[in-house]
């Protein structure tokens, strides 16, 4: 019988016999190296396994010669252990243990080696368009983490809302934070931020599961919410309000007003003071410019360092944000747009690049030797779009198959030095039509799953025929912790 992990497990031994540790109700007492991740894992299996079985042991050895993010497991007939390089490594193989659990039954025998492909296995949340729950953010990174997702890329600020307090800009969350709902009748104001507590929480808890929480303060454009707090910062004024729309907005902060500068010092210093992660996203992405080209203060500004061209503002603004973080000891990542720069003002190489309109930006970034996270809207990365070619389904913009997630190649068409550049890839989820986070589930679930096996297993063990066999039992064990999930067609 296959093991049914996903991601697929880099090799699997299969040794004689079985183990019958989980076909008792409880969880086996867990022994040596790696107690956080032990009782992370005690925790999970919580509501499964209530009882505790003290006469059966799983046992844990870090192993130095093994990865940070390795593990093998060797289950035997009478005892499990895990080996890892360090306490991701043995998370993951707790995770791989973990879903085993969740399904029941005797497991096979085995030796499992495991490592991944890529570092940077990503999913991003728009908490903007829509305010989701610390209770569901925190429900979704878990199960994130069951699949060995190690990135949650946070976007907490746009054009229809501001999540992030910063103390010297109170007027952000005041203001910022909440918009009318122009769908309904009544027009009800909704909205919402996370207290520093709350970031603090979601933090920890993402760290324990070895997630890593990456902040995004979308500047310079996606701005309404901070014109509508401060609309001095705007090259007309005002007035502004927190949009109630969806789309793409002129009004974009000043670029002539040194305001800004300021404005973003306080975000950075806030997100330095909450987020351990060393970097910082600043967005860059669908800046429009028609404002510059008619503000007077963005007229004085472009004379003032030697630009022509109106457009050429937003590079000088990218690399002006990105040596104010490298200052605060974090690296920018930018949208792909970010990339379109003056010659006058290049972006620092270190600045890593998103990829989002296709792969070509990817693929100029490591040209120019940028790190790259290859985020494609054309193959499988947005999890907005719908699943399938269906009326019935909900989405917006295209069509975005568990298929595609499956198969995105982050490195197609590059050297081995360009590959060297790509940390790994991401998936996406925009909130414009997701106003609730079971929706949520239902569009991430289960593209992420194949996006998840596409970063982490090797190309010559990925096999799309064997995925879908092992989704059927999968399902499952999603169905038991509560993930809704689309159950149409992969292709
Ligand atoms: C994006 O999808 N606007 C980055
Ligand atoms: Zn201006």
């Amino acid at each position: 019988m296959h093991h049914t992990i996903i991601p697929e497990p880099v090799s699997i031994q299969a040794r004689d016999g079985s183990n019958d540790y989980f076909d008792y109700k409880g969880l086996p007492s867990i022994e040596g190296d790696f107690q956080h991740e032990a009782s992370v894992l005690k925790a999970q299996c919580a509501a499964q396994l209530a009882a505790r079985d003290e006469t059966r042991n799983i046992v844990c050895k870090k192993d130095e010669a093994l990865g940070a993010e390795a593990y093998t497991l060797d289950i035997g007939r009478e005892r499990i252990e895990l080996r890892a390089g360090g306490g991701s490594g043995a998370y993951h193989g707790f995770q791989s243990l973990r879903q085993l659990f969740l399904s029941g039954g005797t497991i096979p025998c085995a030796h499992i080696e495991d490592a991944p492909r890529f570092g940077w296995r990503g999913f991003m949340l728009d908490t903007a368009r829509y305010f989701y729950s610390v209770a569901f953010i925190k429900k979704l990174i878990d199960v994130l983490s069951l699949h060995h997702i190690n990135v949650f890329h946070w976007h907490l600020t746009d054009d229809q809302g501001w999540r992030l307090p910063v103390p010297e800009y109170p007027l952000l969350v005041e203001i910022g934070s909440k918009r009318v709902e122009r769908r309904l009748s009544g027009a009800p104001t909704v909205g919402g931020f996370y207290t520093e507590d709350d970031i603090r929480d979601i933090v920890a808890f993402a760290a324990a599961r070895h997630v890593e929480v990456v902040p995004e303060v979308d500047l310079p454009g996606h701005a309404s919410a901070i014109l509508a707090a401060y609309p001095g910062m705007g090259c007309t004024g005002g007035p502004y309000r927190v949009e109630d729309r969806f789309g793409i907005f002129e009004d974009v902060l000043c670029a002539g007003n040194d305001a800004i500068f300021e404005l973003a010092d306080a975000v950075f210093n806030t997100l330095v003071r909450l987020f351990p992660s060393s970097y910082v996203h600043i967005g860059g992405d669908e800046v429009r410019f028609n404002r510059w080209e008619r503000c007077p203060k963005c007229k004085k500004r472009l004379a003032g360092i030697g630009l022509e061209k109106p457009r050429e503002l937003q590079s000088w603004i990218t690399v002006k944000l990105a040596s104010m973080l490298a200052e605060k000891g974090k690296t920018a990542i930018g949208w792909d747009e970010v990339l379109e720069d003056s010659p006058r003002y290049v972006l620092p190489k270190e600045v890593a690049v998103m990829s989002w309109r296709g792969a070509d930006g990817g693929k100029a970034a490591v040209k120019r030797g940028h790190p790259v996270i290859m985020a494609p809207n054309t193959e499988g990365c947005y999890l907005d779009f719908r699943h399938c070619d269906d009326a019935e389904e909900p989405g917006q913009w295209g069509v975005s198959t568990v298929y595609q997630s499956y198969t995105m190649d982050p490195v197609a068409k590059m050297s081995e030095s360009e590959a060297a550049l790509v940390m790994g890839g991401q998936c996406n989820l925009w909130s414009e039509l997701i106003y609730a986070g079971k929706i949520a589930e239902y569009m991430i679930f289960p593209r992420i799953l194949a996006f998840a096996e596409n970063m982490w297993t090797p190309q010559h063990r990925k096999d799309f025929n064997v995925f879908a066999q092992k989704l059927t039992v999968h399902r499952q064990r999603l169905d038991t912790l509560g993930i809704a999930q689309y159950r149409g067609r992969l292709k």
